[in-house]
């Protein structure tokens, strides 16, 4: 079961006298059309992802500054998150949940599986296996929580076409998984340029409640960005434009509890790596932890093996393991595969 302090859940059992919780924002006092119609363009259409908006994004969309903090501290009254004491705090934290890869190894080395409330990017070369993780990932959050599940629904947005549903299909039928209900429950959207792939996100709250998304994933987070944004003059505009994306991602995951999984194609050589130190506390945090989970994967000797490398994470030790993709999908590996053609 599902803990009943979910961070970002209308928790209306635990409504205090006299305080009245909104769960519409259209049911917001002095809220219109107009002013609804406002809030969705700049992604607000749901009391989460108001909660987590800054002033300057609300005035930003033609709402005074007073209005701004008036409607934003509405919201978060709606769903509980205000000052918090440690102990408090502790108890949401409690609430992160771990999302299996498919491979025991890998699952330990992320402490459990793959984190609600965070961002976890895979990054590696091409065919190191960042969108076979994806493909699995959006079939295994389906499962139930005894199976390393979240039971809940996965937002895919594919940025090069890369999505096979015949994959979904072999990795949900390894499972005992009946293909129909897993397919619909993923819910795709190719993004045909940086702007779109922006633009999905944004509109992506309302989505996420509905079909009770547990998992977003961006595979490729950088593609668009990268082949759009050329040259050094437009770096800044380029890496302006990602964090603001990567900050709305760290908001849903908080705002709902999913993971969010993005991946980042990169060369081999380490001193190429794009680097684009997306998610920095500027503001408007909840939990005010930096939650990015880098992990680099790299090809081996071995055809379906691959090392997997946690490079930096806010309260984990570095390591690697070792997984194999297969028919069946991403799986552990041993030593001895690595060699082995
Ligand atoms: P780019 O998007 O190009 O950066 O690469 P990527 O990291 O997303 O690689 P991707 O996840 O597409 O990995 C492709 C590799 O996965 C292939 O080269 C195969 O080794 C492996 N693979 C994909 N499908 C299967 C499958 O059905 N069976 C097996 N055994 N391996 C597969
Ligand atoms: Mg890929």
């Amino acid at each position: 079961m599902e803990p009943s302090l979910e961070l970002g859940m209308p928790q209306k059992e635990r409504a205090r006298e006299g305080e009245r919780r909104y769960s519409d924002i259209s049911e917001l006092p002095g809220v219109g059309p107009a002013t609804v119609e406002r809030l969705r363009e700049i992604g607000c259409s749901t009391i989460e992802a108001l909660a987590t908006a800054t002033v300057a994004e609300l005035e930003a969309a033609g709402i005074g500054e007073k209005r701004a903090l008036e409607l934003i501290d509405l919201a978060r009254k709606s769903i509980e998150i205000s000052w918090v004491t440690a102990k408090e705090l502790a108890s949401l934290k409690s609430n992160v949940r771990h999302l299996t890869t498919g491979s025991k190894a890998l699952d330990s080395l992320l402490g459990g599986g793959i984190e609600t409330q965070a961002i976890t990017e895979f990054f590696g070369e091409f065919g190191s296996g960042k969108s076979q993780i994806c493909h699995q990932l959006a079939v295994n959050v389906q499962l139930p929580y005894e199976r390393g599940g979240l039971e809940g629904a996965a937002l895919y947005i594919d940025t090069e076409n890369t999505f096979r549903i015949e994959r979904i299909e072999q990795m949900a039928k390894h499972l005992g998984l009946d293909f129909d209900s897993v397919a619909e429950k993923i819910i795709y959207a190719e993004a045909y340029n940086s702007d779109h792939q922006i633009l999905l996100l944004e509109k992506a709250d309302r989505i996420i409640k509905e079909h009770n998304v547990k998992l977003v994933i961006i595979d490729s987070l950088t593609a668009h960005f990268r082949s759009e944004y050329i040259g050094r003059e437009m770096l800044a505009e380029r890496q302006q434009k990602l964090n603001k994306h990567m900050h709305r991602l760290l908001r849903l995951s908080r705002a709902f509890n999913l993971a969010a999984v993005v991946t980042n194609q990169v060369m081999a050589r380490p001193d190429e790596f794009f680097s684009f130190n997306a998610v920095s506390p500027v503001g408007g945090h909840i939990v005010g932890h930096t939650s990015h989970m880098r992990i680099f994967i790299r090809k081996t000797a071995g055809k379906n093996v691959r090392i997997v490398r946690l490079v930096s994470s806010p309260h984990l030790p570095e390591g690697e393991v070792l997984i194999k993709i297969t028919e069946n999908g991403i799986e552990d590996a041993e030593e001895a595969e690595v060699k082995s053609r």
